[in-house]
């Protein structure tokens, strides 16, 4: 193993960067191995220095800049959210000739040309893994499948909406389930990005332009809202052997992708109807592959933390 360390910094230490340090402080054995070099986590960026935190003993400081020009730190994890600090700082990053490792969807689906092309110019990685799916490999999976033509995407995209659905199928209600996905870590710091839709649909616009590969922006994902769902849709759609989920779909027709997300009725005994708590579903269709599907947590700390760290241990091994 070589004996030079690789730096990490992360700017932001809330549900997904304390669950990445608290694993920096945990398995770093196995990090290091499966890197084939010591990974070490530098410092952290926060807002609030006096928030508790369960996160090891990752230095903090307020400064994000610090993170960007600590000559020790070679890879930047971005699990701020929003575009604005971490667009900036994202770009910044590229400037200092950093890579970048985001869970941020806003920002990957937003500026999606703006970051690849500073990613480019730099020579530096820019990997989302965690963005899209959290634990599930669906971004590693996609980028597999240059040669296929795809027919139609579908899935549950937002662990929070499902998370929702299915609790309020035990008798929960919207605010009640929505409070219990804010608590686990679930929810977006305004979970407004979960129930009306942008999540999904950020999430959605990112794997549409990973398969055709160019910018397909989120304003162009059609949007309904699950705020306002009534137990009673749900109970009536049980009644009939089916399940109100919120779907994410993309149907790449001869002409213009067309996308939605929204509840939607789906089979009790399908997938999707299957899925509860934070899980997420990705089918795929598409010539040569017939049907791909991946499945397993789609938000939390822990789970998103597993996707960032296969991000940066595969930036460690092609040699940085
Ligand atoms: P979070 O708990 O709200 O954490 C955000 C962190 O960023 C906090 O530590 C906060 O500092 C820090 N921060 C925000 N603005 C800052 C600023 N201007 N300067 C310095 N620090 C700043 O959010 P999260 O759930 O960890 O999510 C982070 C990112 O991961 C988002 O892009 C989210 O969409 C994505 N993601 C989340 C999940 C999930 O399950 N939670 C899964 C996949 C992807 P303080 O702690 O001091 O407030
Ligand atoms: N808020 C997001 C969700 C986190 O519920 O799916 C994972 O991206």
């Amino acid at each position: 193993m070589s004996a030079k360390p690789l730096g990490v910094g992360l700017l932001g230490l809330g549900t997904v960067g304390s669950a990445v340090a608290r694993a920096f402080a945990d398995r770093s054995r196995r990090i290091d191995a499966a890197a084939g070099r010591p990974l070490t986590l530098v410092a952290a960026a926060v807002r609030d220095l006096k928030r508790p935190r369960d996160a090891g003993d990752v230095p903090v400081t307020t400064d994000p800049h610090a993170i960007l020009d600590d000559p020790d730190i070679a890879i930047v994890v971005e699990v701020m959210g929003g575009t604005d600090p971490a667009g900036e700082l994202v770009l910044g990053s590229f400037e200092r000739r950093k890579h970048v490792v985001t869970a941020n969807k806003e920002l990957v689906a937003k500026e999606w040309n703006a970051v690849h092309e500073a990613a480019r110019l730099a020579k530096r990685e820019l990997r989302f893994e965690a963005a899209v799916a959290a634990a599930v490999p669906v971004i590693a999976g996609m980028r597999g499948l240059g040669a296929v033509r795809p027919r139609v995407l579908r899935g549950l995209l937002n662990g929070t909406t499902t998370y929702i659905c299915s609790r309020m199928e035990t008798g929960k209600s919207f605010d009640e389930a929505l409070a219990e996905a804010t608590a686990a870590g679930y929810a977006e710091a305004d979970p407004t990005n979960d129930v009306d839709g942008h999540d999904a649909a950020y999430k959605l616009a990112i794997l549409i332009s990973i398969l055709e590969g160019r910018h397909f922006h989120p304003d162009h994902v059609r949007r309904a809202t699950l705020r306002g769902i009534a137990a009673s849709e749900l109970t009536g759609a049980a009644a009939r052997g089916a399940r109100i989920r919120y779907l994410a779909v993309a149907d790449f027709g001869d002409r213009a992708t067309k996308a939605r997300v929204g509840p939607e009725e789906v089979s009790a005994e399908s997938l999707e109807g299957q899925a509860t708590g934070p899980t997420n579903v990705i089918t795929l269709e598409g010539d040569l592959v017939s049907r791909l599907v991946w499945s397993g947590p789609g938000a939390g700390g822990d789970a998103t933390a597993s996707a960032i760290l296969g991000d940066v241990i595969a930036i460690a091994r092609s040699g940085t």
